[in-house]
């Protein structure tokens, strides 16, 4: 079968494996500009606490030892702006995403907070990095993946990327399996999370797409598997807030 004939989710709808693309990527256009905003307003500060323990997970050298962090579908920079605050004179990170809109806030942001010499932004695709081999020591990806097309063509990528001994974190929504917790989960996402699209971005379609294609994402076990499958050592999860949210590791050993 070749890729014009295969489909894949775009939400709750089955398209054409080549056009999921495009689909996501006008999505993030629409709602670059108060993407934070949402974020912050969908989880009530939620994410920046799961976005702390993936960094605390990373836990980059305090030290002046030279550290690379790429964070894959970094969107406006957030996972590496935490990561550069926390770490110490040798590292930097790249924020590598598709879209030019939501790393053109991110550029912004990193001016405001003076963290300029320390993240650097380029557009690319997670599933043909423009990378070297073994040229970076960490490798993360937050609340990105689930938009790839191809996720295991960016799980061999970000095997690909890294150095022997470097490390994969994958931040993600996930499955809520706690009764009760669930069906309040649910009645938040598919009715309040849309309409606090349409009033904030004036786009509720697009928050509708980022609600479904959580359900869409793989269970955390049949993930773990993929990232073996990658070639990745050591793998391992956690889920976090009753399974709203998990984070993978993996280790290129
Ligand atoms: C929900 S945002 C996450 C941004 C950021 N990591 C965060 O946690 O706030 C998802 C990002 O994935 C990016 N993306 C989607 N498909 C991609 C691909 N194939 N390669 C790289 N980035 C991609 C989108 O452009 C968007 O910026």
């Amino acid at each position: 079968m070749d890729q014009t004939d295969q489909t894949t989710h775009f939400g709750f709808r089955d398209v054409p494996l080549g056009e999921k693309q495009t689909l996501v990527n006008d999505v993030f256009h629409s709602v670059a500009q108060r993407y934070d905003l949402m974020n912050d307003l969908m989880s009530a500060g939620l994410h920046r606490v799961w976005k702390d323990i993936m960094i605390n997970t990373l836990n980059p050298p305090k030290s002046d030892a030279p550290f690379a962090l790429l964070d894959v579908a970094g969107g406006t920079g957030d996972i590496s702006f935490r990561a550069a605050r926390k770490a110490g004179a040798g590292f930097h990170a790249t924020v590598c995403d598709i879209n030019g809109d939501m790393l053109e806030v991110g550029r912004q942001r990193a001016l405001k907070q003076y963290l300029e010499d320390k993240v650097s932004f380029v557009e690319g695709n997670a599933e043909k990095l423009a990378f070297p081999d073994r040229s970076f020591d960490a490798y993360t990806i937050a609340f990105g993946i689930r938009n790839v097309p191809q996720i295991e063509l960016a799980l061999a990528e970000a095997y690909r990327v890294l150095k022997h001994g470097g490390r994969f974190l994958c931040l993600e929504f996930s499955t809520v399996e706690v009764p009760g917790l669930d069906k309040l989960y649910d009645l938040f996402s598919f009715n309040v999370i849309p309409q606090l699209g349409r009033a904030v971005t004036g786009d509720a379609e697009s928050y509708r797409y980022l609600v479904e294609s959580i359900r869409q994402f793989p269970r955390p076990n049949a993930f773990a598997e993929m990232i073996s499958a990658a070639g990745f050592s050591r793998v391992s999860w956690q889920t976090l807030s009753g399974g709203i949210v998990a984070l993978h590791s993996g280790w290129r050993l």
